[in-house]
């Protein structure tokens, strides 16, 4: 499989006034044209590894690798002006929060148009028409209307589609995905995980999947990382995560729910220092 992605020894450090704080510590992973599953607590360092590669970082935070190469291109030594257009173009990533991504005093219409002429040359009429069209693919079933709507009047669920229809117009090479469908509600979580998946299969995307749905993860995914304490701690075929040897990774799937059973009292994590060595 040809690589798109080759992440290696990855750091991503936060001075602070009480010393410096490392949300990633030391990352290896390469991503081919398949969908990768990213699995983890929270704090565990998923969306800082996926912000790095992004370049969306801020201006403080001290990011270091042995490699991260996207397609040939050395991410760590580009100018902030090459960062710029392969963000979106090429390399897109749905943030985890969309209220936050989105700018609030611009129509929504209009932040998927601006993002399409960006990176290519389209009329108005045609960079509208696609805009459209893509908000129907993400299931927003008045797109007329949202079009001409700012981020505040719309729905959380709706607010994380406008996002994913904003990061896939331009056609990426590469999309992060954090937590994309965690607001929306089953139905259209399944219409949003087949457009994803359309685009790996027909075009040759690689998807980073950042969930915390294991179970969604092991059946959407080809690969799923662990990781525990900024590390990856376990890499697996998401067929085969239920047979997860490293025990954060066991203690999540003994944590998982099973219909038809009562567990009382429900099991806990026993954390032990040295996963995080
Ligand atoms: N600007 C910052 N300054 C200092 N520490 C930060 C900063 N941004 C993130 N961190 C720290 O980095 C660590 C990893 O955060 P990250 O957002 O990657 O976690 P996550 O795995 O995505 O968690 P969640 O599942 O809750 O989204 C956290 O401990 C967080 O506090
Ligand atoms: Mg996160």
């Amino acid at each position: 499989m040809t690589t798109l992605l080759t992440v290696e020894n990855l750091r991503v450090r936060y001075p602070t006034r009480t010393g410096i704080i490392e949300a990633v510590r030391g990352v290896s992973f390469t991503l081919g044209r398949e969908r990768l599953g990213i699995v983890g607590e929270s704090g565990s360092g998923k969306s800082q590894t996926g912000r790095a590669i992004m370049g969306l970082t801020p201006p403080h935070a001290l990011i270091t690798a042995d490699r991260l190469n996207f397609n040939g291109i050395d991410l760590l030594s580009v100018s902030a002006r090459e960062r710029r257009s392969l963000r979106g173009k090429r390399i897109a990533m749905v943030l985890q929060d969309p209220k936050y991504s989105l700018d609030p005093v611009m129509t929504i219409g209009r932040q998927i148009t601006e993002t399409l002429r960006t990176h290519e040359k389209v009329s108005r009429a045609e960079a509208r028409d696609r805009a459209m069209a893509m908000l129907e693919a993400v299931q927003i079933r008045d797109p007329g209307r949202v079009y001409d709507l700012h981020p505040h009047e719309v729905s959380g669920g709706m607010g994380q589609r406008v996002m994913i229809a904003m990061m896939l117009i331009a056609g990426p090479e590469l999309l992060i995905a954090d937590e994309p469908t965690s607001a929306l509600d089953v139905t259209v979580q399944l219409d949003v995980l087949e457009i994803m998946d359309k685009l790996v299969s027909e075009r040759g995307m690689g998807l980073i999947f950042v969930s915390h749905d294991l179970r969604l993860v092991s059946s959407f995914c080809d690969r799923v990382i662990v990781m525990y304490a900024g590390k990856v701690v376990e890499e697996l075929k998401a067929s085969e995560l239920s047979n997860a040897q490293h025990p954060y990774t066991r203690g999540l799937l003994n944590c998982m729910p099973i219909i038809g059973e009562s567990r009382h009292p429900l099991p806990v994590l026993d954390r032990k220092p040295e996963w995080a060595a």
